[in-house]
């Protein structure tokens, strides 16, 4: 099959199709020809030599969400037969023309969504099902605060928490990036070059935040929650050392928490996944949902799509398709 494969650490033309050794599915696995393939910010990194994948996984090929048609079935396998319709949420390999997955970590493609939205769909879902509405036990009618509004886990974020009820904020870095965010229900934004979020929203009440910056927005944080709230942290590009005034979580009762996805063990993420077929697909299937796709390059462009990820002016998924 054809791959792309992470020759060396380093820039994005390390980049390069090859062939390579199309795997075979176990007991409990599919072998999905990939249709489309989701770009991550961790993509990056581990093309950079950062962030390896998990042990076990394929290390030279990135991709952690595809979409596709499932070509074989393992022995053991009881959801899916040959030829329906997936996106699934993988540890890595995605970015080549197949890849093998355990049949729990799988989704039916929604009603009307192409195989490039469908593969927008895994990882942002799962990690905003999983931080937002399980560690953070958003409840309708609370208030939610996303920093990062227009990233892919940020469109994610303001969709669901509209579609269960929450009122959501969102930080952006421009004027043009924030009227995504409420063209996609996002109640208000503050932009975080020209604003302070802490002084913008402290009358607001916020019961959940979900943060991926850290570094000098953590005791923001806490100061805007109000009592009860939930402060959950999925990444700290500004830095991962905070101080924390002990005083302000005991009156305030907070929980400050945090995940990462890609290293949990299969038993999680088949829960984590029948969890989301419940409780959002149905919304998918409904329509109710937009899937914000930024551009698609063919899996050739392996290297232009990272480019325009790092590019930084992207809002939304960029998606690699194979025809
Ligand atoms: N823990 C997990 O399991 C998990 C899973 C998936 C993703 N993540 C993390 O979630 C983050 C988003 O991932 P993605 O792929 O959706 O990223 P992405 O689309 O590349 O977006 C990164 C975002 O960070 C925003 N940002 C940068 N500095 C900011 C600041 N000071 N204040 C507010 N926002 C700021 C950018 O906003 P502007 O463009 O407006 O500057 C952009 O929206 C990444 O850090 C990723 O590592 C974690």
């Amino acid at each position: 099959m054809k791959a792309v494969i992470i020759t060396q650490p380093g820039p994005a033309e390390v980049l390069q199709i090859q062939e390579y050794t199309t795997p075979s599915p176990g007991a409990e696995e599919i072998l999905i020809r990939v249709k489309a393939a989701g770009l991550n910010r961790a993509d990056v990194s581990q093309r950079q030599g950062k962030y390896p994948a998990p042990k076990g996984t394929v290390q030279e090929i990135p991709g952690m969400e595809v979409a596709g048609i499932v070509e074989e079935c393992g022995d053991q396998v009881t959801l899916w037969k040959k030829g329906d319709q997936v996106c699934a949420l993988i540890a890595g390999g995605g970015y080549a023309e197949y890849v093998v997955v355990k049949e729990g970590q799988c989704l039916p493609v929604p009603v009307n969504f192409s195989f490039a939205q469908a593969a927008s769909l895994p990882e942002t879902v799962f990690t905003v099902w999983s931080n937002i509405f399980e560690r953070g036990r958003l409840q309708a009618g609370e208030t939610l605060l996303v920093h990062g509004g227009n990233s892919g886990i940020g469109i994610t974020a303001i969709q669901l928490g509209k579609l269960f009820g929450a009122k959501v904020f969102v930080t952006v870095g421009s004027e043009e990036k924030g009227k995504l965010c409420t063209d996609l229900g996002a109640d208000a934004f503050v932009n975080y070059k020209t604003e302070d979020f802490e002084q913008k929203l402290k009358e607001e009440g916020i019961d959940v935040i979900l943060d991926m910056i850290g570094g000098d927005y953590f005791e923001k944080n806490i100061n805007i929650l109000q009592p009860e709230g939930r402060l959950v942290y999925i990444n700290s590009v500004a830095g991962p050392q905070v101080p924390l005034d002990i005083s302000k979580v005991m009156t305030k009762r907070l929980t400050v928490s945090g995940s990462t996805l890609r290293s949990r063990e299969y038993s999680y993420k088949k829960a984590l996944t029948a969890a989301i077929r419940e409780k959002v697909w149905p919304l998918m299937d409904a329509g109710k949902f937009k899937p914000v796709i930024y551009k698609t390059f063919p899996l050739e462009q392996a290297a232009e799509a990272h480019r325009a990820l790092e590019d930084g002016s992207h809002t939304g998924k960029i998606i690699l398709v194979n025809d």
